[in-house]
């Protein structure tokens, strides 16, 4: 248990993403046509990439994430032929140089940063590859310090937004796709110019909903081979509540406050964040 996460230039990894891989990230050799799908933890990478795994002309290998494995990993990404789907958390400043410079298309997914909380505290509790934490209050103190595995929420968001405007990165967030998925849908269709109709579309919708993503997972083996998040490939750990607003059952008034107080300070200048005030009040 204790030897989970390992740090890395300050910020917790897995040790499922060895510390030779994370120093040589700057090595990947970036495709033109890669898609990168990148999140903090908890934000809903696995609902986006199963969208995008279903999309009939996608023509795409979703792959394991970038950071996950040893140095091996690059090898193994060269391997598949068709358009690469590479999930990641990384944040922007660790992003491989080279799929910056090649402009590659990037969706990133954002959450309501008290529900991300939430989420990662029962992770932690279930994940064996995660460290034991005994209850919701000491959580949610390493959360707010950024002492959790990727890092500060808010630095991680924040990084990524001062990309926003570039027009080789998508944002959704994990409370629009619950209000209308179909559009979310659209939306990342439209942006990798993949053409799909209205009713495969609403398909898709279906078969990515919550309950058929976690009855599925339920009846599927687990594989090995197919991680979305470098913190565990056992699905079953992944489908939870699939809700928006939990955070409700679990914040005291004053750590709403405490965190309230946090987040004004440090979204102060972030467009992003004014996504989230009807979630959080
Ligand atoms: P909860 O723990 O709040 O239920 P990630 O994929 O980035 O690890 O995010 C996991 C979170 O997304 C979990 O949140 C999970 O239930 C939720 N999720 C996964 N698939 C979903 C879906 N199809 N619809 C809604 N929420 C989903």
């Amino acid at each position: 248990q204790l030897n989970v996460l390992h740090k890395f230039k300050g910020i917790f990894f897995s040790t499922m993403s060895s510390k030779e891989l994370l120093n040589s990230l700057d090595s990947f050799d970036a495709r033109e046509d890669d898609v990168f799908l990148v999140s903090y933890p908890k934000s809903g990478t696995h609902w986006v990439a199963e969208v995008i795994g279903n999309i009939p002309s996608a023509k795409i290998n979703l792959t394991s994430p970038i950071e996950f494995g040893d140095i091996s990993k690059f090898e193994e990404l060269k391997m598949y032929s068709k358009r690469r789907v590479i999930p990641t958390h990384l944040s922007y400043d660790m992003l491989p140089r080279n799929i910056k410079q090649k402009q590659c298309k990037i969706v990133y997914i954002v959450r309501n940063p008290k529900d991300v909380a939430v989420s990662l505290f029962h992770y932690y509790r279930d994940n064996p590859n995660l460290p034991c934490i005994e209850t919701w209050p000491a959580f949610l103190e390493l959360f707010l310090r950024g002492d959790v595995v990727y890092g500060s929420w808010f630095d991680h968001v924040l990084s990524w937004e001062e990309h926003k405007d570039n027009k080789n990165i998508l944002i959704i967030s994990y409370e629009e796709m619950k209000k209308d998925l179909s559009k979310s849908i659209k939306k990342m269709t439209t942006f990798l110019d993949i053409n799909v109709s209205d009713s495969e579309i609403n398909k898709i919708a279906w078969k990515t909903s919550f309950s058929e993503m976690k009855s599925s997972a339920a009846k599927e083996n687990h594989d090995p081979n197919h991680t979305i998040c470098a913190l565990t490939s056992n699905r079953n750990l992944v489908f939870r509540k699939g809700a928006v607003g939990d955070w409700i059952n679990y914040f005291t008034s004053k750590q709403k406050r405490v965190f309230d107080e946090l987040f004004t300070q440090r979204m102060k200048h972030s467009e992003l964040a004014r996504r989230f005030e009807d979630y959080s009040k």
